[in-house]
C-alpha cells in the first residue's frame, strides 16, 4: 500500500462561486486544495448573467423574499432553509463587494450611490444585485484572482475527480470520507488526494439534456459521486428549463437573461402577438416553470421552431447600457436587439435537486460536505426562483466554512490511502462507444424526460438508461478512465436518478409536469422525493423518509 502523495486539510472539488468562496473563507485557518476539471473559470458561475438576489432596498423585506421563494417553490421549499438563506443575503453581497466584485451602482433617491437592482420572474421587488449583464464573470474572475494570491490555497485546473474515497469502500472501520481519486488531465494519471474534509462544489447536471444553457462540464459528477458513496439524493425530478435561450445553430444555447423581461421585454408568437396573458396574470414575469411551459406549449401548437423576445420598444441606449454583453453576443449572431425581436427557445438550465444536506452543508457521509448547485438544501422546492442560486452558493459556503473551522481541531489527519489500481484495464480502442452513448442519453432525456412528461415516456427512458448503465459499467471496468468516460458514467447515473424520481411523483408540481397527472395532488401534504442508495451512509433509519426507494 503506497503513501498518499498529496494531503490537505480541506479538498474542495469545484472552482465556481461555491468552491472559491469556501476556499477564501477557510484559507486563514486551513490548507485548501481546490480542483476544476477543465479551465478554472469554466463552470456555470462564469456564465451567470442576471445576478444575485438579496434584500437591500428599503421598500423590500426578508418576509417578501421568503414569500416569493415559497410561492415559486410550489409548496416544497423548506421554510427554515429559505429563511436561513434570505436572511444572509445582505452579508454575502457585502462580502463579495469586499473581495472586489464590481457590482453596478447608481445614485439612489437620497443622492447616495447604491447597488442598482434588477427585477426577475417571481420576485415582487427589485432585488437582483448585478454587474451589468455579466454578473457571474465578475464574481468568478474576482474570486479566482483572490484565491490565486492566497498562500494556503492550491488551485488545480484540469483535475477531474473520478470518485470519493471512503473508509467503508476500503473495508476499514467507521464510515467517513477520506479523500478522492483524481485524474490529472495534464499527465493522464490518476492521483490520490487525502483530506480531513472533502467538499463537493461541482455544480449541476443540466448537460444531461440535449439543449442546455450550461457549459459542457455540468454533468452531475458530484451528485453521482455522493450517491456512490452512500448519500441520499433528493428531488431530482425538478430540472429547470430557462425559457429564453437564443435560437441560432451556432449560439449553443446562449442565455437571454430574465432581466430582459424584468426591464420590459415581452414574449411574442411568430405573428407578433403576445400570449403570456393566456397562461398567468404575472405575464412574462411569472416563475420560470410557467413561462417555459407556455413557450413549449405554443411552439408545439404552432409547430414553430422558436418564439420571440422583444425589448426593441425601449430606447437603444437603455438596452445597450443594461445588457451590453447580451447585445454584443446577439450582434455576433446577426441580431440587433435594439431594433428587432430575438428568436428564443427553452433549454435545460438548473438542477433543483441534489445531494441532501443540512444547513451547514453536511451530507449523510461524515466529513463530506456539498454546497452550491450540487446540493439539495430545501431552498428551491419544486422550482428555483431566478437569482436565488448564486445566493445559495455564497450563503452555504459561509455556513460550511464556519462548521469546518469549528471541527478541524477534532479531526485527525487521514491515514495513507491506497493508490488507484490500473492493473486490470487497458487503453480503449472504442472511444466511439462513449460519444455514441453520450448523444443517445441526451437525446432521449430531452425527448422523454423534458418539459412535459408522461409515464410512458419515462418508462421508455428508464429502459434505455438501464441498458446504458450496464454498457458503461462494463466499459469502465475494462478501460483506462478519461474525462469523457468519467462524465458519461456520472451523467447516466444522474439520468437514472432523475427518471426514477419523476416516476415516483404522481402529480404535476413546479417543474415536474406530466400529462398523466396534470394537477398538483392537494389531498396530502407535498413531499420531497428522497432516493436512498443501497449502501446508505446514514447511521439510523429516519421514518420521515417516507419516499424511500431502493435501487434495483
Ligand atoms: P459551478 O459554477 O458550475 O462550478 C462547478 C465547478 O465544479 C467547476 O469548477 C467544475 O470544473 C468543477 N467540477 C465539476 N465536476 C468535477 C469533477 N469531477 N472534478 C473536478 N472538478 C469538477 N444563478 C443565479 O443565481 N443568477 C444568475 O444570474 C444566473 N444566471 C445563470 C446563467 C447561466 C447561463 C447559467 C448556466 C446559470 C445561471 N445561474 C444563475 C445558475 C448559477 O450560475 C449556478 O447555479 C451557479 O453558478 C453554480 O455554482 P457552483 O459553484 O455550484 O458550480
Ligand atoms: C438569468 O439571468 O435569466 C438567469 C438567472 C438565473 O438563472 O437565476
Amino acid at each position: 500500500m503506497a503513501t498518499s502523495p498529496v494531503f490537505t486539510d480541506v479538498l474542495i472539488i469545484g472552482c465556481g462561486a461555491a468552491g472559491l468562496s469556501l476556499a477564501l473563507r477557510l484559507a486563514d485557518t486551513a490548507r485548501v486544495i481546490t480542483l476544476a476539471k477543465g479551465p478554472l473559470h469554466e463552470g456555470s458561475t462564469y456564465y451567470a448573467q442576471g445576478g444575485v438576489s438579496a434584500v437591500l432596498d428599503a421598500g423590500d423585506s426578508i418576509e417578501s423574499h421568503l414569500q416569493d421563494t415559497l410561492i415559486a417553490g410550489a409548496g416544497l421549499c423548506h421554510p427554515d432553509a429559505v429563511r436561513f438563506t434570505v436572511e444572509h443575503g445582505r452579508a454575502v453581497i457585502e462580502w463579495l463587494s469586499e473581495q472586489g466584485v464590481p457590482f453596478t451602482r447608481e445614485p439612489n433617491a437620497e443622492g447616495n450611490v447604491d447597488y442598482h437592482l434588477h427585477r426577475e420572474g417571481g420576485h415582487s421587488h427589485r432585488r437582483i444585485v448585478h454587474a451589468a449583464d455579466a454578473t457571474g464573470r465578475a464574481i468568478q474572475t474576482t474570486l479566482e484572482a483572490r484565491a490565486r494570491q492566497h498562500p494556503s490555497i492550491t488551485l488545480h485546473d484540469h483535475y477531474s475527480v473520478v470518485d470519493l474515497i471512503t473508509s467503508r469502500k476500503l473495508g476499514w472501520s467507521g464510515n467517513h470520507c477520506l479523500g478522492a481519486y483524481v485524474l490529472n488531465r495534464h499527465t493522464g494519471r490518476v492521483e490520490v488526494i487525502a483530506a480531513r474534509f472533502v467538499v463537493l462544489a461541482t455544480g449541476g447536471a443540466s448537460r444531461v439534456y440535449l439543449y442546455s444553457s450550461n457549459p459542457d462540464g455540468s454533468t452531475g459528477d458530484g451528485i453521482a459521486m455522493a450517491w456512490r458513496a452512500g448519500c441520499r439524493v433528493a428531488n431530482m425530478e425538478f430540472m429547470q428549463f430557462h425559457p429564453t435561450c437564443l435560437y441560432h445553430p451556432q449560439a449553443k444555447s446562449f442565455l437571454i437573461s430574465e432581466a430582459v423581461r424584468g426591464e420590459g421585454g415581452v414574449l411574442l408568437l411568430p405573428d407578433g402577438n403576445r400570449f403570456m396573458q393566456h397562461f398567468d396574470s404575472r405575464l412574462e414575469l411569472a416563475p420560470r416553470d410557467i413561462v417555459a411551459r407556455a413557450i413549449d406549449h405554443e411552439m408545439k401548437r404552432l409547430g414553430a421552431e422558436c418564439l420571440y423576445l422583444d425589448i426593441s420598444h425601449k430606447p437603444a441606449e437603455f438596452i445597450r447600457s443594461h445588457f451590453p454583453n447580451i447585445d454584443a453576443k446577439c450582434r455576433e449572431y446577426g441580431f440587433d436587439m435594439t431594433r428587432e425581436p430575438l428568436p428564443v427557445v427553452p433549454a435545460a438550465h438548473y438542477t433543483c435537486g441534489g445531494v441532501l444536506t443540512d444547513l451547514t452543508g453536511r451530507t449523510d457521509l461524515e466529513r463530506l460536505y456539498a454546497i452550491g448547485e450540487v446540493a439539495f438544501t430545501g431552498l428551491h422546492g419544486a422550482n428555483r426562483m431566478a437569482s436565488n442560486s448564486l445566493l445559495e452558493c455564497l450563503v452555504f459556503a459561509a455556513a460550511a466554512s464556519a462548521d469546518i473551522r469549528a471541527r478541524l481541531p477534532r479531526v485527525p489527519d487521514p491515514p495513507a490511502l491506497p493508490e488507484w489500481d490500473e492493473s486490470r484495464v487497458t487503453d480503449s480502442d472504442e472511444e466511439v462507444v462513449v460519444t455514441h452513448n453520450w448523444q443517445e442519453l441526451r437525446r432521449f432525456m430531452w425527448d422523454y424526460v423534458g418539459i412535459v412528461r408522461t409515464d410512458k415516456r419515462l418508462q421508455r427512458a428508464r429502459h434505455r438508461v438501464e441498458l446504458l448503465l450496464r454498457e458503461i459499467a462494463e466499459y469502465y471496468g475494462n478501460f483506462r478512465v478519461s474525462n469523457n468516460l468519467i462524465e458519461l458514467r456520472n451523467l447516466a447515473l444522474v439520468a437514472d436518478l432523475i427518471i426514477r424520481s419523476a416516476l415516483e411523483r404522481k402529480e404535476s408540481r413546479g417543474l415536474h409536469y406530466t400529462l398523466d397527472y396534470p394537477t398538483a395532488n392537494d389531498s396530502a401534504p407535498p413531499r420531497d422525493t428522497i432516493l436512498v442508495p443501497g449502501n446508505f451512509a446514514g447511521k439510523e433509519w429516519d421514518p420521515r423518509w417516507l419516499d424511500r426507494i431502493e435501487p434495483t
